[in-house]
């Protein structure tokens, strides 16, 4: 049973006007005292609630919807020990790292701005204020050195699920870690890796989508696109809160399914049936070489099948190449 101060909490949360005192308590069948001594409790645990006589309770929330306090609340209850949402910082993948060394438990590390966003092969991500999504969760998994890019898989699928479910758009994987939707980026995943030859320290998985914007500067025009641009709002409205926690739920299923399979044997399928490269023709470059294939499909260690034209089959590895469709981006 939910006790009344999340009843209250979850009502201030959903409602962007004021609400009564009377309102909150014949909706949620509790006393007005009950209402006003849950107010009090969240107030001093340091939700921030404008109260206005004659109006009731409004929940102040900041323009792109995300306050501290409420991730803080939603996220240890789903297993996060440290959680931290910031204005401003250089990287969240930074932050996590930096955090890692003095805290031993799991993390999620929010920033509503990058200043030295990272993108994968020592590129920038660039991470303007209010436009985009850019967090990293520090997680602790008992697996070794050499399976930790399977993580980045599995986060791909989080994302892409949990966006099909909010927004019921056409999301896919360009494998291994891009989400793209008709041939255009939404988010890009980095995972960074510490650890010794056979012991891993901590995984940061860092994940940033594109959310707000409206308009994309000349050179990625035509590469990258928003949640903005792409989900019906008429329809569904897109909040970052929501998306994280969405995401958050997907990974807390795929981490304890990954922890006990040590592969990704139990999302093969699903990966295969939302990945854009999977089939169909694609040029493998790497520095060794740099052919065209097709994709038959994924291991269930996450690497990309592909036969070369002679008929061969090779697994091909995340961090050894960069694969391009033959056509347009994906
Ligand atoms: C890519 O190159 O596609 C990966 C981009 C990853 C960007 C995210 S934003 C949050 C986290 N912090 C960073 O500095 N990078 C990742």
């Amino acid at each position: 049973m939910m006790k009344v101060r999340e009843k209250v909490l979850h009502a201030l949360i959903e409602s962007d006007k004021f609400i009564s005192g009377q309102q909150l308590s014949s909706e949620l069948g509790v006393s007005r005292t009950s209402v006003w001594k849950a107010i009090k409790k969240l107030k001093e645990d340091g939700f921030n609630i404008e109260s206005v006589n004659n109006k009731g309770y409004k929940m102040i929330k900041n323009p792109d919807g995300l306050v501290e306090s409420l991730l803080i609340h939603d996220l240890t209850k789903r297993g996060f020990e440290l959680v931290r949402l910031f204005d401003t910082i250089d990287s969240t993948n930074l932050e996590a790292k930096r955090q890692a060394d003095s805290f031993g438990g799991k993390g999620l590390f929010i920033s509503k701005e990058q200043t030295h966003g990272k993108g994968r092969r020592g590129r920038t991500w660039e991470s303007p204020k209010a436009s985009g999504n850019y967090m990293s969760y520090l997680l602790r998994p008992e697996i070794e050195p050499k399976d930790a890019s399977m993580l980045t898989l599995l986060a791909g699928l989080a994302v892409c699920n949990a966006m099909i479910d909010l927004y019921e758009i056409n999301v896919r994987i360009k494998w291994p870690n891009d989400i793209v939707i008709n041939g255009k980026k939404l988010c890009g995943i980095l995972t960074e890796l510490s650890s010794e030859i056979d012991y891993v320290n901590y995984v940061i998985v860092g994940i940033g989508i594109n959310v707000f914007q409206k308009q994309f500067p000349k050179e990625i025009e035509k590469i990258g696109t928003s949640l903005a641009l792409e989900v019906d709002e008429t329809k569904f409205k897109v909040t970052k809160h929501e998306l994280i926690l969405k995401i958050t739920d997907y990974m807390n299923v795929y981490l304890l399914k990954f922890d006990q399979y040590k592969d990704l044997s139990f999302i093969k399928e699903e990966y295969e049936k939302q990945c854009v490269n999977v089939s169909g023709e694609l040029r493998i470059e790497s520095n060794k070489a740099s052919y065209v294939g097709v994709g038959r499909g994924i291991t269930s260690r996450g690497q990309l099948l592909v036969e070369n034209s002679q008929g061969q089959v090779s697994e091909v590895n995340s961090g050894e190449v960069s694969v391009r469709g033959i056509y347009g981006y994906v």
